[in-house]
């Protein structure tokens, strides 16, 4: 089938739908709502969109908890709709890219209803992972798996058996040795591929495969992290139920399916450790896979160095491109992070967040600055709806209002990622800035106001105008080479710099302003002079 590798050097837009914009005033962002945002999206400039998840759910854990991948949740639209928005897109040169869910299902969906009807033994509980308790009475776990969200993850039913949850008690884990589960996830791929979707994201696509002799774990490794913030993982395979080696035979027969169709692609969720993560990039295999490195990177010149120029040359190596994430929906947004100093733990959200080592400034300021590194580098670039408008995580969101499964699954040590999906502000005014006429599922913090796209439209100097420029000149500029060359141009030790094309890109990650060398300024994240200020970056033509 005819490809034309769209996915290579695109601008990648994330939209959590539930926090986008909400057409019906229910509070939950939904189609509707997405749909009257498509001309903003345009003149953004993204080449496509990845919905998170749009399947009828219990909303559990925000719709990666799926109970029928055939419809659309009645609070976001349905299927005809879900056609129309990808053809409106489409219209506007947009792509659509799914978020699908193979390694579980909502508690919900009828296999696992049926299979709890059904019985010990009985050929729907096979489609799950369910098993006898350890002990004389099977009162303990078949092993000591600890789930992600917290807590163990095997839960006691009724009958005695026990069944297998990597997330959320609600989220039982598939059996991916069943040729049933494959085949229902093929079937899957060929329903939103004939309704016209460009790719998928495929969650959590390094856990499928378990050890299904369920030993024990002895080290605890987690799964949203990968090794560059100094956190051991695998690298080996050996992980009774991460990354282990029997997913690639998965990913093959689905990038089987996509082949038959031009032009689709799947980017995988893989928190894996950095030496595996080509491995899902094979030519078989997924056309791109997140790269998580940056997002556990320091802020120092020497760091970010230091990922580019291995990301760069392991996705070369197998003929891909890396693919960069500065956000997402799972972690703390990097304007905040960034306004944190190196070191600071900011994955456990702690009920008391640390506001007062947080410089709400600088991480604004920085986050310019890591836009303008991550939208110029060879590759694809995700950007997670909001971050185009420099929006800082809500720390201090009250406890009433949590819904991640985190913070019950903690004992409320955990506050979760609610932070970071706080409904978008649109306008300047209005009950919930513009996101709806309904109170929105999460409460915005009044600085929203300032923040807002009215807000940003007209200036000049704003976030989402350095976002509109930037991702304009990358396609004039950028995008015609996959090549980096890294650059020393003397310029210290806190300062990145590197050649794309005709275009020099340089970051002051220091906080002394450095001399600029000479040339035609396309780009530049604050004021500059002859002197780029600290923090701050340049998209250059040298002299
Ligand atoms: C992925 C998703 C996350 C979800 C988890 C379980 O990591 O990004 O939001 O909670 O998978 O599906």
């Amino acid at each position: 089938m005819q490809t034309s590798s769209w996915w290579r050097q695109s601008v990648i837009y994330q939209v959590y739908i539930r926090s986008y914009a909400d057409g019906n005033g229910d509070g939950t962002g939904d189609l509707a709502g997405l749909r009257s945002k498509l001309d903003y999206l345009k003149q953004l400039g993204v080449d496509a969109l990845w919905i998170n998840p749009w399947y009828a759910s219990p909303l559990n854990d925000g719709g990666y908890d799926v109970s029928d991948y055939r419809t659309i949740d009645p609070r976001f639209g349905d299927v005809d709709e879900a056609e129309q928005f990808i053809a409106e897109a489409h219209q506007r040169g947009i792509k659509v890219i799914a978020d699908l869910v193979p390694n579980h299902t909502s508690n919900e969906h009828e296999w696992f209803v049926e299979a709890l009807e059904a019985g010990p033994g009985s050929p729907a509980r096979d489609r799950y992972i369910f098993r006898a308790g350890k002990g004389t009475d099977g009162s303990q776990p078949p092993s000591n798996w600890e789930a992600v969200f917290g807590g163990p993850a095997w839960e006691q039913i009724d009958d005695g058996e026990w069944y297998l949850h990597i997330f959320d008690v609600s989220q039982p884990d598939l059996n991916w040795e069943h040729p049933e589960v494959r085949a229902e996830f093929e079937s899957i791929f060929r329903f939103w591929l004939d309704r016209g979707i460009d790719g998928f994201r495929v969650d959590v696509a390094h856990g499928m495969v378990k050890d299904t002799t369920f030993p024990d774990i002895e080290k605890r490794t987690e799964l949203l992290e990968t090794d560059a913030g100094g956190i051991e993982i695998e690298n080996n395979g050996s992980h009774p139920h991460w990354d282990r080696d029997g997913v690639h035979e998965i990913n093959r027969s689905w990038r089987k399916i996509l082949d038959e169709y031009d032009n689709r692609m799947m980017v995988a969720e893989a928190w894996v450790h950095p030496d595996r993560l080509p491995l899902y990039l094979r030519p078989d295999e997924y056309q791109q896979s997140f790269n998580f490195e940056l997002l556990e990177t320091p802020w120092l010149a020497s760091a970010f160095r230091d990922v580019i120029d291995r990301s760069v040359r392991a996705a070369t190596e197998v003929g891909a491109t890396s693919s960069w994430v500065l956000s997402n929906h799972d972690v703390m947004r990097h304007a905040t992070r960034y306004g944190l100093p190196n070191g600071t733990p900011w994955r456990k959200w702690p009920a008391e967040g640390p506001y007062d080592i947080l410089d709400v400034e600088l991480g604004a300021r920085r986050a310019r600055v890591a836009a303008m590194i991550t939208l110029s580098l060879p590759g694809a670039t995700y950007v997670y709806q909001g971050e185009e408008l420099g929006l800082p995580e809500v720390w201090d969101l009250p406890e009433d209002v949590l819904d991640d499964p985190m913070w019950e699954r903690s004992n409320h040590t955990e506050k979760g990622r609610d932070g970071c999906r706080v409904p978008i502000p649109w306008n300047v005014d209005g009950p919930s800035f513009g996101f709806g006429t309904g109170e929105p599922w999460l409460p915005q913090p009044e600085t929203f106001a300032a923040l807002s796209a009215e807000a940003q439209d007209g200036d000049p100097g704003s976030t989402l105008n350095l976002y509109r420029r930037a991702i304009a000149l990358r396609r004039e500029h950028l995008v015609s080479t996959e090549e980096i060359e890294l650059t020393d141009l003397d310029l210290g030790a806190d300062v990145l710099s590197y050649l794309r094309g005709d275009v020099t890109i340089i970051a002051n990650m220091g906080a002394t302003p450095i001399s600029l060398p000479d040339g035609e300024v396309l780009l530049a994240s604050s004021p500059v002079t002859a002197e780029l200020p600290a923090d701050s970056a340049v998209w250059l033509r040298l002299d």
